[in-house]
């Protein structure tokens, strides 16, 4: 396919549109900001690695766990053919694991294992700062319908099930995580975006250090160390 105009450039990530009107390319970059912007920075190599972190996992769910995604074939080091989807503007948030906002605002202190898996929704708008809503709030403001709210939650705690067993597996604690979904053209929704340190919190099984984006939001250190630890993880490199 052949790279066509830019439609969209966000924080981490470019889209381009292709010669083919159902596919889109998703290029991956180094920068990195948090809270909605406030801070902002380079994570050397984070693009290479976010864009080979979230083909891998988003094949093997699609293959394993059967979960429909926009992913059809990685182009290059950060570039990524994917279905094209119009994304629906929420933000899914699983938690195993208290931590970030959910710590934050109920006093739950970090670390506190939930006894049962939980999905928030946030509004997906930089003006407001992605505000915590419900499924009301969702349907009220339209930004999606019942089914496709009910599709999105079968499928994200499907994600969790998967991704918490194959994580485990390579030592690692899956303690939260940020999905988006889109809708194709026919209407199917499917997982969309990204999963990567950027989007999910890593915690190392044994020593519990932050393997993920936290060590930028919270001037840790070693923020590269981590991503390239996550990438020896999953592909042994
Ligand atoms: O900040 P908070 O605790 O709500 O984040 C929960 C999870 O969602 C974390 O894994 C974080 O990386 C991810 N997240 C994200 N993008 C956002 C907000 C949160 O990827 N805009």
């Amino acid at each position: 396919s052949t790279k066509l105009e830019q439609i969209y450039e966000g924080k981490a990530k470019k889209v381009y549109k292709t010669d083919d009107p159902e596919l889109f390319i998703v290029d991956y970059k180094d920068d990195a900001t948090a809270f909605n912007g406030k801070k902002k920075g380079t994570i050397s190599g984070k693009g290479v690695i976010n864009n080979r972190v979230t083909n891998f996992l988003m094949e093997k769910l699609e293959k394993e766990a059967g979960v429909p995604t926009h992913f059809v074939k990685e182009l290059s080091e950060r570039e990524t053919l994917v279905k094209k989807v119009t994304i629906v503007p929420l933000e899914v948030i699983i938690r195993n694991i208290a931590a970030g906002s959910m710590s934050k605002r109920l006093g739950i202190p970090e670390g506190t294992v939930l006894p049962i898996p939980t999905l928030e929704f946030s509004y997906k708008n930089d003006d407001l700062d992605d505000p915590l809503i419900n499924d009301y709030h969702a349907l009220a403001m339209g930004l999606a319908t019942r089914e496709d709210i009910d599709t999105i939650t079968t499928l994200a705690f499907k994600v969790n099930d998967y991704l918490k067993t194959f994580f485990a597996g390579i030592g690692i604690e899956l303690v939260d995580f940020k999905l988006e979904f889109g809708k194709t053209t026919d209407g199917t929704i499917i997982l969309a975006d990204e999963i990567s340190p950027d989007t999910c919190r890593f915690w190392d099984s044994k020593t519990h250090e932050k393997l993920d984006k936290d060590r930028f939001r919270r001037d840790l250190g070693n923020v590269e160390g981590a991503y390239q630890e996550i990438l020896h993880r999953l592909f042994g490199e």
